[in-house]
């Protein structure tokens, strides 16, 4: 359970940026965060994960607290975060060192750093690119790596922070179905997105505008009832195609349907 409670925070005094914020991830969801440019939103990542820490108020997981110097070590291993840019998170110079850095950092033994590793890249399917050095890969297979660094760590929850907003579409499909399999198998994920297609597959949406919080609900309430052009977002494509052939009718069964078979299909 990731709580944040009454958060205020601002990068120079006067200026907020995050205010009074207040929310719960229960363990398991899979919730998308999104908003226009410059909303707050990767401020929240950070803040979740210590990174940052609130001004007033508390980020809590679990028993921890991001302003408890000694709960930072545990949160870290426990909030993976994959960035937008994998570039950025890459550290050595194969796949296979990129997976086991942070692992010989927090002293795994080394009969279950081979397991951990197998399974992490099993689980994005570059389990055949161990050798291979991470500047060479697609973006996909490089942002692929980024997680499995992060999987085999064995955290709790998962940030992605616009992580598929620099790949092709097939690199962002790739992408977004292994969170879906990580959903399936009880990982919390929290995907920040610009994205409208992918919120599609999250089941709960936080919508932040200039640092507050203003829609928090299922998808289907989230198209229903917020305009979401006022925050620099797009309509999914199908739902801009059902109201192109229906325009004078309000957007009803078939669209619900349409996302709710995202969910039966995730
Ligand atoms: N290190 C920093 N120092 C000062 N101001 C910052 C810093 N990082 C972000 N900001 C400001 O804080 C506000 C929120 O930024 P944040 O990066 O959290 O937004 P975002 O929703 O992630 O935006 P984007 O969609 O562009 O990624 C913005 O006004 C931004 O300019
Ligand atoms: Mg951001």
């Amino acid at each position: 359970m990731l709580t944040f409670d009454h958060v205020h925070f601002y990068y120079k005094k006067g200026q907020p940026v995050i205010e009074d914020l207040s929310f719960t991830i229960e363990t398991g969801e899979f919730v998308a965060i999104v908003g226009a440019n410059g909303c707050g939103k990767s401020t929240i990542a950070k803040l979740m994960d210590g990174l940052l820490l609130p001004k007033q108020g508390d980020v809590t997981f679990q028993d921890l607290n991001t302003s408890r110097p000694a709960d930072l070590r545990m949160i870290h291993e426990q909030i993976g975060f994959v960035f937008q840019n994998p570039e950025d998170q890459f550290i050595t110079t194969t796949v296979m060192d990129e997976v086991i850095f942070g692992l010989e950092n927090i002293r795994v033994p080394r009969e279950e750093i081979r397991s951990r590793l197998d399974q992490a890249l099993q689980a994005v399917q570059m389990e055949n690119y161990l050798e291979s050095m991470p500047h060479q890969l697609s973006g996909g297979q490089k942002q692929r790596v980024a997680i499995a660094a992060i999987l085999a760590m064995q955290p709790r929850i998962i940030i992605f922070d616009e992580a598929t907003s620099m790949l092709d579409p097939q690199g962002r499909e790739q992408v977004l179905s292994i969170m879906q399999e990580l959903h399936r198998q009880g990982m919390t994920i929290i995907h920040i997105t610009h994205h409208m297609e992918e919120v599609l597959a999250a089941r709960r949406i936080l919508l932040m505008d200039k640092g507050r919080l203003v829609f928090d609900g299922d998808p289907v309430s989230f198209f229903e009832t917020v305009p979401v052009e006022d925050y620099q977002l797009e309509l999914p494509f199908a739902v801009r195609v059902y109201r192109m052939l229906h325009p004078d009718m309000p957007l009803m069964a078939d669209w619900k349907e349409m996302i709710r078979s995202q969910w039966s299909t995730s």
